[in-house]
């Protein structure tokens, strides 16, 4: 894809130094999958966003720049104190918060943010058929939630085809199309769907930025190159979030989950078991049927 098409596409990205986002990338494009997400959201100044699975903190910079949103810069592998002196280096101290949680055991207050992203790792920890009854309670009533990353045109089939047989390992299976996302999330009746498609072109530009980050690559670029399209590619899904649904929060994977709901703090300062606490787990545990 030529300069002059890049830039018609993603116009805030070309504005970054192209070596900065090559140092700060570990999926994707950080930025051109972030732009493309962000073309339907409604991010506004002093929002506060949660930039889940963040990476190397590229998508947070790019959001607290682009929108002036406050970021929670939230990752697993990659440790809170880079990200950190990342986030420091390009000035953002006052604006990005950097957090090294996993999405499983987020350690947030419930409707805390008014949007929530996840770009290119949602397929990482998100697609368990009860993930969303816990990353919901996250983003208040009314707020977005938007992922981005690589995806499928259509599920993929089995066999797997041939051209793609090499490349296709085991966690690739976390992988969904576009239209397999919107229903995963539009059963639950907890969201209301605004958004759900694939990249145009998106092979081009993953072989695209495979080719400057990874040149030695060959599989990936070979496999993506053959595929032209059929199967792999980008998606995208926006959802806000619909008010007053009740949610399963004895099914949420946190392993504290509730623990400490009823908690009462004595007079000497010690924890006292709550009746929930002391009726043997009750409160952790699915209703009766
Ligand atoms: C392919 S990288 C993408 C990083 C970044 N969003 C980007 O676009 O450059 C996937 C990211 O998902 C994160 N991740 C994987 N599993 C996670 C989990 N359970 N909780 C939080 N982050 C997770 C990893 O730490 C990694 O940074």
């Amino acid at each position: 894809m030529d300069a002059n098409e890049l830039q018609a596409r993603f116009p805030r990205t070309s504005q970054y130094d192209p070596e900065w986002i090559l140092e700060m990338g570990m999926g994707s494009h950080p930025l051109w999958m972030t732009e493309w997400l962000c073309q339907k959201m409604d991010l506004r100044p002093g929002m506060r966003v949660l930039d889940l699975g963040c990476g190397f903190a590229a998508s947070s910079v790019f959001l607290a720049k682009e929108f002036g949103v406050q970021v929670w810069a939230t990752d697993l592998w990659v440790p809170a104190t880079d990200n950190w002196k990342r986030i420091q280096r390009v000035n953002l101290a006052d604006q990005i918060i950097p957090i090294h949680a996993d999405a499983r055991s987020l350690p947030f207050a419930a409707e805390f943010f008014d949007a929530i992203l996840a770009i290119d790792c949602f397929y990482y920890y998100g697609t368990d058929d009860l993930y969303l009854n816990y990353l919901v309670q996250f983003v208040k009533p009314g707020g977005q939630l938007g992922i981005g990353g690589a995806g499928l045109v259509q599920e993929m089939p089995t066999p797997v085809p041939e051209h793609l047989r090499e490349f296709w390992s085991q966690d690739l299976w976390s992988l969904h199309s576009a239209s397999w996302l919107r229903r995963h999330w539009e059963r639950t009746g907890l969201v209301d769907i605004e958004s759900a498609d694939t990249m145009e072109d998106g092979w081009r530009l993953w072989i695209d930025w495979q080719r400057r980050k990874a040149p030695n690559n060959t599989p990936e670029i070979t496999a993506i190159e053959g595929d032209a399209g059929r199967n792999i590619t980008y998606t995208r899904l926006v959802a806000r979030r619909l008010p007053n649904m009740t949610l399963a929060d004895y099914a949420w994977p946190d392993t504290l989950k509730a623990v400490l709901k009823d908690f009462q703090p004595s007079q000497d300062g010690q924890h006292q078991p709550t009746k929930s606490e002391s009726a043997e787990g009750a409160a952790n545990s699915p209703p009766s049927t």
